[in-house]
């Protein structure tokens, strides 16, 4: 897709780690760049301590928005999960999926001042809900739908004009990033937040030219009069 190039966005873009590796997150913050993370019930299986535990070394670490997914998916458990999953830290943003019941519950949360993640969005339509249902975030799955042939940024994109259009405050976090190429292109999309695995983050440093241009001016270096 062409991707628009949009100024009347005032955003600032946010990075967050798409893990539940407390190490991966000890390193991310030492970059500076950082600015939350993001967990789901996938990523937190990998790890051998209990949910609770991984939030809770997580918000002391990054000291910032930080994800954690219900499982529940009726809207009562909903409610009772993000009640007990807030208590752990004032950084916890309660991710639900967008069915009825999430989205309900996401009401009742953001009402309650407890920040909401909207998961799993794969449409224009999906987002609109959301943001009428007061998320904090949306988070359309890039990645998943370039999988099944879809325009993953071209659905970011889409999102940033209708927010825009309808100046809907609920801000647009890129997930199931796959490469540094949708990093760049969610930003230019007017995503507030790119959520990305470490690697991904690691990888958006890297140009064969840099390293090729600091192995010669040192090389060159060794060559000065000193
Ligand atoms: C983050 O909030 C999402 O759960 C995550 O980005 C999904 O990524 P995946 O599609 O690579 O599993």
């Amino acid at each position: 897709m062409d991707i628009p190039i949009i100024s009347a966005y005032a955003v600032d873009m946010e990075f967050f780690l798409d893990t539940a590796n407390v190490k991966e997150i000890e390193e991310g913050v030492a970059s500076g760049l950082i600015d939350g993370v993001t967990t789901n019930p996938s990523l937190v299986s990998k790890e051998s301590s209990s949910f609770h535990e991984i939030l809770k070394d997580i918000c002391e670490l990054v000291k910032g928005p930080t994800s954690a997914e219900v499982i529940a998916t009726d809207f009562a458990g909903m409610i009772k999960e993000a009640e007990e999953l807030a208590k752990i830290s004032d950084h916890i943003v309660i991710k639900v999926p967008l069915t009825p019941d999430g989205l309900r519950a996401c009401k009742k949360l953001t009402t309650n001042n407890i920040k909401v993640n909207v998961t799993l969005c794969f449409s224009t339509n999906q987002a609109l809900l959301a943001a009428k249902a007061d998320a904090t975030y949306i988070s359309p799955f890039v990645g998943r739908l370039d999988d099944i042939g879809q325009d993953g940024i071209g659905l970011i994109a889409e999102i940033s004009d209708l927010y825009l259009t309808q100046s809907f405050e609920t801000k647009i976090l890129a997930a199931s990033i796959r490469h540094p190429e949708h990093v760049h292109q969610a930003a230019l999309c007017g995503a507030d937040v790119s959520t990305m695995p470490f690697k991904v983050f690691n990888q958006l440093y890297k140009h064969p030219l840099t390293d090729i241009g600091i192995e010669r001016f040192l090389a060159d270096w060794k060559k000065t009069r000193k």
